[in-house]
């Protein structure tokens, strides 16, 4: 079984062709960083333009790459859902005119599924699992059941995690994307040395496992001026390091409570920000605890095309096929909302 993967709904554009489910025969991802960096941040309308200008040869280049021609694939797997419209209107198209053209099935994607699924292509994890998605416009905790079957436990009610450390990296100027460079700064700098709020939310308004980000997001913004009058040349490195250990502060908090609550033993973590190193080694300290922790290798952790075909792969196996109506949802309610509890 040989999947092409297809990834277009942020600003990677990326194919992949993985056989058999897991093995990753060839992939490549055109970045296009450079290209929003002078923003700070991802501007859908060059997002789409870049797209329609980068996939044809992205996809070209996976197949010649692995050696495979069109006849070769078995299926073609598309994320449709969620992200930025523009840019999933070019990948489903191209996807369903290429599977048309080459008469292979078409697979529909849905980009949270397939980041809590990247890491099963590393190594299995029985179902259930605990599956934290962290990214740049998502942040859930779930239960896994099956590959296409999750349970949200909670969500952020505000920001996404990713999208408050490029915010925080926007406002204070020191580089794009934000979660990298504020990772690659905290290393220098003392995490004790400014002490930010943990944010308390209401249980009879909010689930349990449901997080907010935005008041530490002021809270580092707001002050700027009196974090940058302490006047030390290490105060932005004392910064990100303080913050870094807020946020991830929060999110681990509530992995740790579901763990315990309940009683799955095993964790998977996706998304961009599970390429963040105080999370990946909080997270794999539980091992030490006796729980099975799963996260993928960081270039599986960012946008990709393999975690497409490889959750396609089961898609194919089970016969679930997409047709030429499928067109993309760029926001998927669940995933995105939160339950707000009616209060008596
Ligand atoms: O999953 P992803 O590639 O795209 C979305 O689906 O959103 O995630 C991108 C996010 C960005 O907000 C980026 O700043 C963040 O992942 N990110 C990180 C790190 N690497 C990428 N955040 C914290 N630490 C990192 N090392
Ligand atoms: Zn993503």
């Amino acid at each position: 079984m040989l999947v092409l993967g297809i990834e277009s709904s942020c600003d990677e554009c990326a194919a992949a062709l993985v056989s058999d489910g897991t093995q990753i025969v060839s992939e490549v991802v055109a970045t296009q960083i450079a290209k929003h960096r002078p923003y700070m941040g991802v501007v859908p309308e060059l997002a789409s333009r870049l797209h329609v200008e980068l996939i044809s040869d992205v996809v070209a280049n996976c197949l010649l790459k692995g050696g495979i021609s069109k006849r070769d694939i078995d299926a073609v797997a598309v994320t449709s859902k969620p992200g930025l419209v523009g840019s999933l209107i070019v990948g489903v198209n191209f996807a369903k005119a290429y599977a048309y053209a080459a008469g292979k099935p078409l697979i529909s994607v849905d980009h949270i599924l397939a980041h809590l699924y990247a890491s099963q292509m590393v190594e299995r994890l029985d179902y259930p699992y605990l599956g934290v998605l962290v990214s740049g416009g998502h942040t859930l905790i779930s239960v896994v059941r099956d590959f296409n079957d999750i349970e949200i436990l909670g969500s952020s009610i505000d920001d996404a995690i990713g999208e408050v450390y490029d915010k925080v990296a926007k406002f204070y100027d020191i580089g794009y994307p934000g979660g990298v460079v504020i990772d690659r700064k905290s290393a220098e700098g003392d995490p004790n040395a400014f002490a930010f709020p943990f944010p308390k939310l209401d249980p009879k308004l909010y689930r349990k496992y449901d997080m907010s980000f935005s008041g530490l997001k002021s809270a580092v913004i707001n002050q700027k001026g009196k974090f940058l009058k302490a006047g030390a040349q290490d105060t932005i490195v004392n910064l990100c390091a303080s913050f870094q250990k807020a946020i991830i502060g929060i999110i681990f908090d509530k992995i740790r409570i579901a763990i315990s609550e309940t009683s799955i033993p095993r964790v998977c973590v996706g998304g961009g920000v599970a390429a963040n190193s105080l999370l990946r080694n909080s997270v794999l300290s539980l091992r030490n605890e006796g729980v099975h922790v799963s996260i993928p290798p960081i270039r599986y952790c960012t946008d990709n095309a393999a975690m497409v075909a490889g959750i396609g792969s089961e898609y194919y196996s089970k016969g679930l096929f997409a047709d030429m109506s499928l067109s993309p949802e760029p926001r998927v309610d669940r995933f995105k909302g939160f339950i707000r509890k009616q209060s008596n």
